[in-house]
């Protein structure tokens, strides 16, 4: 039998359709989203459909739907039998691998390692042979539980404020804060970062009025089919702490100076006092001469009585004269008088003018 051109080309194309057919096949991964605990490992799965041996094609895994769907991020890429590392995203490092055996079988399934909130999102799994390829999707949802609210006094412009903190969350949680009777407080916008790993740091501020002194963080962590509730309440102490040691400081020296004052008070009133009785003591020691009832002298006394002026420069030093010029009374310290050779120096002696000796050691009070 002889063969034209044409068979020829008839049976080469036959062939060739029959080599492509051969290598087709479909990419399958998972409909249903993988729930990935943060700090767990995962699969992603991902297979060709028959299960030929994908060893000779090439894996690529990136991420998708992200904000620019043109820069995909580069995952883990399989290629010419090897891993190729050089553009994978720096987030992925060290943590993605394929299975190799299972790469014989069609399987090109990735594994993940110590998941974190930067792995949170669709991943696409493209295979492709030198003649066919195809690709499926997978959604990996991260949750990560943070820290329990932890709440702080702060100062603020304007009076004292309290501040609630929670970290390490994925996905976002929600913070609020209740007054005691479990009524929302208005507060400002909440502050949301995101650590290296993407977990999620939240914070609120509330300022804290007079009239309440107990307050409730609440933390709430929406998930696909539950809510994650937490709650920190804080009990403010009757006199806020701040005010508080600056009325203590104002007090103890009002109370401290109030002190002092009195104590003035109390010394002047003390030294008026010793003063006062001395001349009461005086005083009465004149009245006693002048009201002798029951001496029978007295009479006798009071018939030869005589005004008597005193003469200043005859007194003893210590014997202060009164400015009446009749009545004296001896000091404890000896004034600075001039030396005068009429004036008594040892004892206290004054005379009066006219020559009456008066003794300075007892009181006499003369009309
Ligand atoms: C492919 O799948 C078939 C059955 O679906 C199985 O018998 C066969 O062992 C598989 N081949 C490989 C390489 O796993
Ligand atoms: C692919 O390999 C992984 C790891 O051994 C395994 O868990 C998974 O079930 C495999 N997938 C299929 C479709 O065989």
């Amino acid at each position: 039998m002889m063969w034209t051109w044409t068979d020829c080309l008839c049976v080469n194309l036959l062939f060739l359709l029959q080599r492509a057919g051969s290598e087709r096949f479909e990419v399958l991964g998972s409909t249903r989203a993988i729930v990935a605990v943060a700090g767990d490992d995962i699969i992603l799965p991902c297979y060709i459909k028959p299960n030929i041996s994908a060893e000779d094609m090439r894996v690529d895994w990136f991420r998708v739907n992200l904000p620019d769907p043109q820069s995909n991020i580069r995952v883990h890429l399989y290629q010419d039998g090897r891993d190729k590392y050089h553009d994978q995203i720096l987030s992925y490092r060290g943590r993605t691998s394929l299975f190799k055996e299972e790469l014989k079988k069609g399987n090109t399934s990735l594994k993940l390692t110590r998941v974190q909130g930067t792995d949170d999102g669709r991943y696409k799994c493209l295979v492709e042979s030198k003649t066919h390829f195809d690709d499926s999707t997978v959604q990996v949802n991260v949750r990560a539980i943070g820290s329990k609210p932890e709440v702080s006094i702060e100062g603020q412009k304007g009076g004292m404020g309290l501040l609630c903190v929670s970290k390490g969350w994925f996905p976002e949680p929600e913070l609020e804060w209740l007054d005691s009777e479990g009524v929302t407080l208005s507060a400002g916008p909440s502050e949301t970062d995101r650590n290296d790993k993407g977990f999620y740091i939240v914070k609120l501020k509330i300022p804290v009025k007079e009239t309440d002194n107990l307050f409730t963080c609440r933390l709430r962590q929406r998930q696909q089919h539950e809510v994650i509730k937490m709650e920190t309440e804080f009990h403010i102490p009757s006199e806020p702490i701040l005010v508080h040691t600056d009325t203590r400081k104002v007090a103890l020296a009002v109370i401290g100076s109030l002190g002092i004052f009195l104590m003035v008070i109390l010394a002047f009133t003390i030294w008026r006092w010793i003063a006062l009785c001395n001349d009461y003591e005086i005083l009465a020691d004149q009245l006693d001469l002048v009201n002798m009832k029951g001496c029978p002298e007295l009479e006798t006394i009071r018939k030869h009585a005589v005004d008597v002026t005193l003469d200043p420069d005859t007194a003893h030093p210590k014997l202060i004269l009164l400015k009446t010029g009749n009545k004296w009374r001896r000091g404890d310290i000896k004034q600075d008088l001039p030396d005068n050779a009429e004036r008594f120096n040892t004892v206290h002696y004054v005379l009066g003018k006219g020559g009456l000796l008066l003794r300075g050691d007892s009181t006499m009070r003369f009309r």
